[in-house]
């Protein structure tokens, strides 16, 4: 009986290894011989913990780091969501391979997508109080001038997450669409945050992130324009019961990236970056007229929301914190 079981699944193996023209006797000779895998290799453990170089000796200094670590992987499960969303549930590798275990941009495929990231972005948001909070401001304020001109703002998978969400109009300067790169680079909302303030310039912050990244997003947007977050939602057959709720996901979604972190968020810079002295420091950015929601109106879903809701961006919930 056992044994049946075992020739069974030898059986498939054979043909597994037989499509691509291989010999399943050298793959079986070499289990021979392999070590077990371990919990340590299995998850690159030593390497990821020689992930952190402080650039000083103060030991706050890691909790930044190992915070923008955590942050970044946490962006990139929710990149994860999105991919598959956008390429209705076919599961296709990096170099292009469809592995054929297919799903279907059905209600409970984009519900569970959309649940899993609005769990992602809710342990951001809670945690972001290891920033405001878990770092001691005398260290930080020395340590943060050996990061210069390093920013949180040149994550690129937030820019990422950005543009897998909705169309580019919503993410650009006065809700234009455009047509050439340098219209599209020139015109993402962001490309006013990280300037001088008495100048308006961008700071080198902002330009070497543009050169590093901009063919990339470009790209991606041009990619996504019929294949975002909002086009798939437009495109999935689901009743009416089904969309009232995808339309709450979807605001939860867009309330918890553009309002709750973005809050979040600026509350770490004020508390660090205000009458600290280090507003200079950092190049004099415009952050304080650029990070908050109020002003940025960044609204992944705008035809979800109500005129007065609009108006009221980031308001309401500032109140509240
Ligand atoms: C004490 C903690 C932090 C402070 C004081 C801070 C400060 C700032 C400031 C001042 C800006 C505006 C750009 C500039 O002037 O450089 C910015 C932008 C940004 N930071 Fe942070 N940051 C902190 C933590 C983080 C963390 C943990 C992340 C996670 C990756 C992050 C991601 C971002 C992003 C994505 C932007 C762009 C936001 C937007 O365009 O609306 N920051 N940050």
């Amino acid at each position: 009986m056992r044994h049946k079981h075992l020739e069974e699944k030898l059986e498939k193996l054979i043909e597994k290894y037989s499509t691509t023209g291989q010999d399943i006797s050298s793959y079986l000779e070499g289990l021979l011989y392999s070590d077990y895998l371990s919990y340590w290799d299995y998850i690159n453990l030593d390497t990821l913990l020689t992930l952190q170089a402080p650039k000083t000796d103060f030991p706050d200094e890691n909790i930044f780091i190992i915070y923008h670590q955590i942050t970044e992987l946490y962006f990139k499960l929710i990149i994860e969501e999105l991919k598959q969303i956008s390429n209705n549930g076919k599961i296709i590798k990096d170099n292009g391979q469809d592995l054929g275990w297919n799903k279907k941009l059905s209600f409970s495929f984009l519900k569970e997508r959309l649940e899993r990231i609005i769990r992602y972005m809710k342990i951001l948001i809670n945690s972001f109080d290891i920033m405001i909070e878990g770092m001691t401001k005398q260290e930080f304020t020395k340590f943060r001038m050996s990061l210069l001109p390093g920013s949180g703002f040149q994550s690129a998978q937030f820019r990422i997450i950005e543009i897998y969400s909705t169309s580019f109009k919503n993410l650009s300067l006065n809700n234009k669409s455009t047509k050439t790169d340098k219209n599209i680079i020139e015109n993402f909302y962001w490309s006013k945050g990280a300037t001088e303030i008495d100048s308006g310039k961008k700071t080198y912050t902002l330009t070497q992130f543009q050169k590093k990244y901009s063919s990339q997003l470009i790209s991606l947007t041009k990619k996504l324009k019929k294949k975002n977050l909002w086009e798939k939602f437009k495109e999935v057959q689901i009743n009416n019961e089904e969309k009232k709720e995808i339309i709450n996901l979807l605001k939860e979604y867009d309330l918890c990236v553009n309002v709750k972190w973005k809050l979040a968020h600026f509350k770490s810079a004020v508390k660090y970056l205000k009458a600290s002295g280090i507003i200079k420091a950092t190049g004099g950015t415009n952050w304080q007229k650029y990070l908050p929601p109020r002003f940025q109106k960044i609204i992944f879903f705008p035809q979800l929301w109500t005129k007065e809701e609009k108006k009221e961006w980031g308001i309401s919930w500032l109140k509240k914190l």
